[in-house]
């Protein structure tokens, strides 16, 4: 095994997600999901990209392979792993297999592993997903991560990342609409007293407990170093998982104004055009292929 760039920055990214990241926030869910937008306006389109991943992956095998599983903290997510025999999550977080194995049980095979070093064979798993983990590799490390998903994985299968762009020339767009709504709610709740959902996303009487506002190490890379540096190496294919950032959400989507037919026209033109959306959105979805 090689020795890692940078132990340090593993070290504290596990640490957070043991002590803070996969920590119960109320009844409902786990510190990770402040970066999420769990109102119920957005679950639909939530709901509806989330089962995008779905699409890629073989819908039957013997070993799907989570990396940076957490604690499988959607429902979405088992859907990915229905058809399989085994479901093998591999983090470098202990609270979160834990989690894991609370939910999935004996479907699970639960291995405390780094992504950029996975304890397995080559060519073992039918499916892979790797869904905002490889954000937390340091830069140094990026590439070898995605050659280890690509090495364990099964000749004409495929494997599916998610992480968020650096940078949306989308999101960029609509910078200062998402800073007039941040300024014209704060001024609401100012004459009103009322809470917004602005600030984590959660509702208040889901939100019980206060969250701290601290995160971890997160490096974060564009499309033209994945098409350069990946694509040279592997077969690629860069789609939507969703356009828009929570922060957009938060913002400029609310029930009152028709948010819930605003997202489905989002959905709808992001089924349309899957390459520009995922390629100058927030979220893309990179699908890679075995030959
Ligand atoms: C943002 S969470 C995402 C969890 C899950 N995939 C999801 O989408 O809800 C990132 C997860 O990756 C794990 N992780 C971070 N760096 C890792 C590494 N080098 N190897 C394996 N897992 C890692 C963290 O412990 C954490 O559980």
């Amino acid at each position: 095994m090689s020795v890692t760039a940078d132990p340090e920055i593993k070290h504290q990214v596990r640490q957070f997600y043991d002590q803070v990241g996969w920590q119960p926030i109320g009844d409902c869910c786990y510190q990770n999901a402040r970066y999420e937008d769990l109102r119920t306006v957005s679950q639909e389109y939530i709901h509806r990209c989330h089962m995008r991943v779905k699409r890629h992956l073989e819908p039957n095998g013997r070993y799907l392979l989570d990396a940076g599983s957490g604690p499988i903290q959607y429902p979405e997510y088992l859907e990915y792993s229905r058809g399989y025999q085994y479901r093998v999550c591999a983090d470098i977080s202990y609270v979160a297999l834990q989690e894991a194995r609370a939910r999935i049980g004996d479907q699970g095979l639960y291995v405390v592993a780094d992504v950029a070093n996975l304890p397995f064979k080559a060519e073992t798993f039918e499916g892979v997903v790797a869904l905002h983990t490889i954000q937390h590799l340091p830069q140094s490390e990026f590439l070898q991560g995605y050659k280890e998903l690509y090495r364990v994985l099964a000749p004409t299968k495929t494997a599916v990342v998610v992480n968020r762009w650096q940078s949306s020339i989308l999101m960029r767009v609509f910078s200062p609409f998402m800073f007039l709504a941040t300024y014209l709610l704060y001024v609401y709740r100012k004459i009103t007293g009322r809470h917004t959902f602005l600030k984590v996303g959660i509702p208040p009487e889901r939100r019980n407990v206060a969250v701290p506002p601290t995160s971890t190490f997160i490096h974060r890379h564009n499309a033209a170093w994945l098409e350069s540096e990946v694509g040279a190496l592997m077969l690629i294919e860069i789609l939507v998982w969703r356009s828009v950032s929570t922060r957009f959400l938060r913002t400029l989507i609310h029930r009152r104004i028709g948010g819930r037919w605003f997202l489905r026209v989002i959905f709808w033109l992001e089924e349309r055009a899957p390459h520009f959306f995922g390629t100058y959105g927030q979220y893309p979805l990179v699908v890679i292929r075995k030959p």
